[in-house]
């Protein structure tokens, strides 16, 4: 087999077999084959596309290209939630301890956020003490105990789909659909999970801009899931907007310990109803999804999910005293108003713009060296749809230093008009 013969195929239209697929992969990862053939046939797929058995065949080969994580230590079936990503995501930490205090199991290695704001595990280090390290048994250890973990990744998890994407992102093929979803999809096979809850983010701070997109990806995604024998279910969810109110670290902490209290904002506590009711069915500890939200909710107002994200937190070291009393958080030393210019409407706030003012405080990283400072972040206070006057307080800005750029940044990001606007679902559809 050549892999000159596959490129040529691909670019015809043609339809690569499994042994194929398997042979590329193979050979790609064991540096047989070069990158300058590896990128043709990937920008022979942006246009060429490929069926849904190509796409799983290409999934599985990546997902057991390196190490694969072992949860059979772990009764149950575990249940993994996944987001393409989003500015003030910080749903996997109000979900999972949710789902966990109903008995799910929660086993999650994640990677560290690169780009507009932290990523999970940066938000969880902004807690004194929290370790992010723990052995392969302690990890099993805890879940199996609290029915909670959440660690760094310390495996070779998915080399071939690694060495893949920065060939991507260095020849302009990052964005085609099969691509994507086999990535995406290969790590969370490689992670263990039995079945995966995906939230796929659209609009202006998300990978996928339209709801077209988005939802050709869910469906890809979802059927990938099955023909591997892992049920998927993906959420289409709204990301034109920040989620919720907070974007930085140790704010987004807060935000979730105000949601697992019950006073979160409303569209990001319908999202996380939504995710952790799809994890509650998957997980077979639900038979529907309306009464999944109405056990979740309960979980809620009578302290029980707080409590499991307070066990969490201290069963990997962390001072949970912070739960009671923010102040214990890192605090900026400045908080800047933001003021809106003119009357009016808010009929956008643009998530990209708000994520890179985040970034520029210090709150995400420009470079994988960046250090994070957890204090610093922004809140806004009012989101699309609210009725501002000429000098209200739209945004407040937690900062530590320089923030000019990111004051104009901020301002730029929102959009005040004279008619109230048709504000958009925060769940678009859910695929199954
Ligand atoms: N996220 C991934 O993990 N892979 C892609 O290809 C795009 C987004």
């Amino acid at each position: 087999m050549r892999m000159s013969d596959l490129i040529l195929k691909k670019k015809h239209g043609e339809i690569l077999t499994k042994e194929e697929i398997t042979f590329m992969i193979s050979k790609y990862s064991s540096d047989e084959i070069p990158d300058y053939q590896m990128a043709a046939f990937a920008m022979a797929v942006c246009f060429q596309g490929m069926d849904d058995a190509e796409v799983s065949y290409l999934t599985h080969e990546m997902a057991f290209s390196g190490d694969t994580i072992d949860l059979s230590g772990i009764d149950g079936i575990k249940v993994d939630k996944h987001s393409s990503g989003g500015v003030g995501d910080k749903t996997s930490l109000i979900v999972l301890p949710l789902v966990a205090s109903l008995g799910i199991k929660v086993a999650k290695m994640s990677g560290r956020g690169l780009g507009h704001t932290g990523g999970t595990l940066d938000k969880l280090e902004a807690i004194e003490g929290f370790r992010i390290e723990l052995s392969d048994d302690e990890f099993i250890q805890t879940v199996n105990e609290v029915g909670i973990s959440l660690i760094g990744q310390t495996l070779n998890l998915v080399p071939a789909d690694k060495k893949l994407y920065g060939l991507r992102d260095a020849t302009g093929t990052v964005d085609s659909i099969p691509l994507i979803a086999s990535s995406i999809m290969s790590k969370k096979i490689a992670s263990g999970a039995d079945a995966i809850v995906l939230d796929v983010k659209v609009g202006s701070g998300a990978f996928m801009k339209t709801v077209d997109d988005a939802k050709e990806l869910a469906k890809l995604m979802v059927s990938i899931g099955s023909k591997l024998n892992r049920k998927t279910v993906a959420i289409l969810s709204n990301m034109e907007e920040p989620l919720g109110h907070e974007v930085g670290n140790a704010n987004e902490i807060k935000e979730v310990v105000e949601v697992l209290k019950g006073h979160g904002e409303t569209k990001l506590t319908e999202l996380c109803l939504e995710l952790a009711a799809q994890m509650m069915v998957l997980g077979e500890k639900q038979s529907n999804k309306e009464e999944a939200i109405v056990e979740l909710r309960e979980a809620i107002s009578s302290g029980k999910a707080l409590e499991k994200f307070k066990e969490f937190i201290e069963a990997q070291g962390g001072n949970s005293g912070f739960i009671d009393d923010y102040s214990l958080l890192p605090q900026a030393k400045e908080t800047i108003e933001v003021l809106s210019e003119t009357s009016g409407y808010i009929t956008a706030i643009d998530a990209e713009e708000v994520g890179i003012s985040a970034m520029l405080l210090g709150a995400g990283r420009k470079t994988k060296a960046d250090k994070i400072d957890y204090a610093v972040g922004i809140t806004v206070l009012k989101k699309t749809g609210s009725k501002v006057e000429k000098g209200d307080v739209i945004a407040h800005i937690h900062s530590n230093g320089n923030h000019e750029d990111s004051v104009a940044k901020l301002k730029k990001a929102f959009t005040i008009e004279n008619t109230a606007p048709v504000v958009d679902p925060i769940i678009y559809e859910v695929i199954q």
